[in-house]
């Protein structure tokens, strides 16, 4: 009678973690994907300035706001949208969901592994999966080859492939070259691409490239406010549809969002007309966080590597994907054959909490999990000091390399 859904396996791990830690536990929080920075403080004073704006906005949200989104972007990388298709919401999450119930069946290619929520959300609109299998050697990124090898799957003559990137779990970002070979294959097999862009800002090099520059015919960029301007909880997201995209197609998603959200919360879009007023204003903010994220991405992932606990150094974002395949036979003898068993049984003997990457995706067998190294207060300046400022994280990446050392 009823749909079979679970809790999104992310925001499962946070509630455990809040149990053990009412246990008086000391817990390593690397489970849940919440950024450890403030947003900028013109921001926090927008929206604290902003709560007498108690009436809605159109569906499609603010005008000036959009019109800020549409000069941020452009100067951040380039990216040309229209404020006229540029769809706001209360997180990008719900505009992803929504996009995919735009389409009555569809094919939906997603990447193993890929962010939790994609696959349950195009169950949840009924659609086909197909599944893009990467590989660690293949730094998890998807090959045209296996595009064009899994198409045969297809069931239906709508083609839906989503990207992100940098990427959650993995925290890569794919080359210009790379993207313009998957932009070559999505073209030629007519598949509309959402490209998942809500790291883009915290690419650690401050170069990100939206898929949008390479494939302008189809593809639908999301991002928002959750992650570069650390504001998960006041729920702010953007759509940036293509410019000739199809009326009925737009007319579904408006239609769509005035049926469920109606719009994305005011004060937040009054806030976040301060956090989209300036690029250049916000770059110092950004190099900022890039910086210190990109040191503590490489200190963890050189500490892991070390341990054998295979793990390709991040460029954006905040998470790093975890191979224990080199100690699987240890872990075997330790009754440790899935990711979920590693997870608990980490998180019991150690208090770090990872996610198992059988929720990105993979099998249950597959020894792998998700870290996000945001345990940590934000350091006030680029000048800090890992062991000292961010105790927790290299504790807890101490915890997991000697953990498995004496198993
Ligand atoms: C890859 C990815 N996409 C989308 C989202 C959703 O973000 P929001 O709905 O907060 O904009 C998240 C959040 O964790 C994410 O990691």
């Amino acid at each position: 009678m009823y749909r079979q859904i679970e809790e999104s396996q992310t925001l499962l791990i946070n509630t455990q973690s809040k149990d053990l830690e009412l246990q008086k536990k000391k817990i390593i929080k690397f489970g849940f994907g919440q950024s450890p920075f403030m947003p900028p403080k013109l921001v926090l004073e927008a929206l604290k300035s902003s709560v007498n704006h108690k009436e809605y906005t159109s569906v499609q949200g603010d005008l000036n706001l959009r019109d800020n989104i549409s000069k941020f972007h452009e100067a951040h990388n380039g990216l040309k949208v229209l404020p006229e298709n540029i769809l706001l919401a209360p997180g990008s999450k719900i505009l992803l969901f929504n996009i995919l119930m735009s389409f009555k069946k569809a094919d939906v290619f997603i990447a193993t592994p890929a962010w939790v929520s994609y696959a349950p959300q195009a169950k949840l609109a009924g659609h086909n999966i197909i599944k893009l299998k990467t590989s660690f050697e293949e730094r998890w990124r998807i090959s045209p080859k296996t595009i064009r090898d899994t198409a045969k799957y297809k069931k239906s003559n709508v083609s839906i492939m989503i990207i992100n990137y940098p990427g959650n779990p993995d925290g890569l970002t794919y080359s210009e070259e790379e993207l313009k070979e998957l932009a070559k294959v999505a073209k030629e097999l007519n598949i509309l691409v959402i490209s998942d862009e809500i790291y883009g800002l915290l690419d650690h090099n401050l170069n990100h490239k939206s898929f949008a520059n390479y494939y302008p015919e189809k593809t639908i960029t999301t991002t928002g406010l959750s992650k570069w301007c650390g504001a998960g909880g006041w729920r702010f997201g953007a759509a940036f549809l293509y410019e000739n995209i199809e009326p009925e197609f737009k007319q579904a998603l408006i239609g769509i969002g005035s049926e469920t959200y109606s719009c994305a919360p005011t004060p937040v879009q009054m806030a976040a007309k301060v956090a989209y007023k300036e690029y250049d204003k916000t770059l110092e903010y950004l190099r900022l966080q890039t910086t210190i994220l990109k040191e503590i991405g490489d200190y963890c992932a050189e500490k892991l590597n070390r341990s054998k606990i295979r793990v390709h150094a991040p460029q954006g974002g905040f998470y790093l994907f975890p191979d224990f395949s080199f100690h699987q036979e240890k872990l075997n003898n330790n009754g440790i054959n899935t990711s979920n068993k590693l997870c608990s049984q980490l998180l019991k003997d150690t208090g770090v909490v990872l996610l198992p990457a059988s929720a990105f995706g993979f099998e249950q067998d597959y020894l792998a999990a998700r870290l996000a190294y945001v345990d940590f207060q934000q350091p006030t300046d680029a000048l800090f000091d890992i062991e000292v400022d961010c105790p927790n994280v290299t504790q807890g990446i101490d915890k997991i390399c000697n953990w498995i050392l004496n198993l």
